[in-house]
């Protein structure tokens, strides 16, 4: 990998303080409802992108599943490490872009939690190429029939809550659905400027299409709040169930060129 890109800075400097952040709380009760959800045989070998501080990780490797955890933070993954050893168990720990990585069908699952890299984009990444790569290489990576959940930015909730004045202030793009912000100063953090990319159902459904994967359900599942239940249009994240059902539409190692911004 080249020069650190925007996340990777942002939680190579945040992960000291990443599981003080409330919504990382929920861990077990998220673990217990996503095991419910995917229905996994025991042993299962599941697969968690953007796994942060591991901490779903390491839930599911207690439970007897085989994780491996992919992230683009060596500070995220140094911190998973650690707590692995602490709760004495083994799990594989891959550093890398999830927008590059691709495992052919070795998982049962594969889990995508508080956007892990989904929409997370670099200053350079195209707002439809980020994300559909990440499926791609996903559902690359899935045995056929596996099993997949996400938890992404709700597209309907920045509509709602960006007036035209952010449009003009160049701080939401509702034709890229990207917000721009700055991070402000956190723990002698300094800010960071990021882009975040919301998602609807409809285009998720299509894009999880094109990348091979079925949509069974899509829940609410805004962090704390997780449950078998409509999405409300104003909360912060959407729930993805999906099953790898086909082959992936599109070819070459990138979905494609650079595209729109
Ligand atoms: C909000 S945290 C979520 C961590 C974990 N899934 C959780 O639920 O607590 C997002 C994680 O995604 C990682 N990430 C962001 N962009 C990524 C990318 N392009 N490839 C791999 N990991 C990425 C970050 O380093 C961070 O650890």
């Amino acid at each position: 990998m080249g020069a650190k890109q925007t996340w990777e800075r942002f939680f190579d400097a945040h992960a000291p303080i990443y599981n003080d952040q409330v919504f990382t709380k929920n861990t077990m009760d998220e673990v217990s409802f996503l095991l419910d959800e995917l229905q996994l045989r025991p042993g299962s070998a599941v697969l968690d992108v953007g796994c942060g501080t591991g901490c779903h990780s390491i839930k599911l490797a207690k439970r007897g599943y085989a994780v491996t955890g992919l992230d683009l933070s060596s500070e995220m993954l140094s911190r998973a490490a650690a707590a692995a050893k602490a709760a004495k168990v083994s799990i594989e720990w891959i550093r890398a872009n999830a927008t590059e990585f691709v495992f052919p069908e070795r998982f049962d699952a594969a889990l995508c939690l508080c956007e892990g890299a989904f929409g997370l984009l670099g200053q350079d990444d195209d707002p439809i190429e980020q994300p559909l790569s990440i499926l791609c290489n996903i559902s690359r990576s899935l045995k056929p029939e596996g099993k997949a959940l996400f938890t992404v930015l709700n597209g309907a909730a920045m509509l709602r809550r960006y007036q035209n004045v952010d449009v003009s202030e160049e701080r939401f793009d509702p034709l890229t659905m990207v917000a721009s912000s700055e991070v402000p100063p956190q723990d002698g953090l300094p800010a960071v400027a990021v882009r975040e990319r919301g998602f609807l159902p409809t285009e998720l459904r299509l894009l999880f299409r094109i990348a091979g994967l079925s949509v069974p359900h899509i829940w609410g599942g805004t962090a704390g709040n997780w449950g078998q239940r409509p999405l409300d249009l104003d909360e912060i994240e959407i729930m993805i169930v999906a099953r790898k059902t086909a082959e992936v539409l599109v070819t070459g190692e990138r979905v494609n060129g650079r595209g729109d911004r």
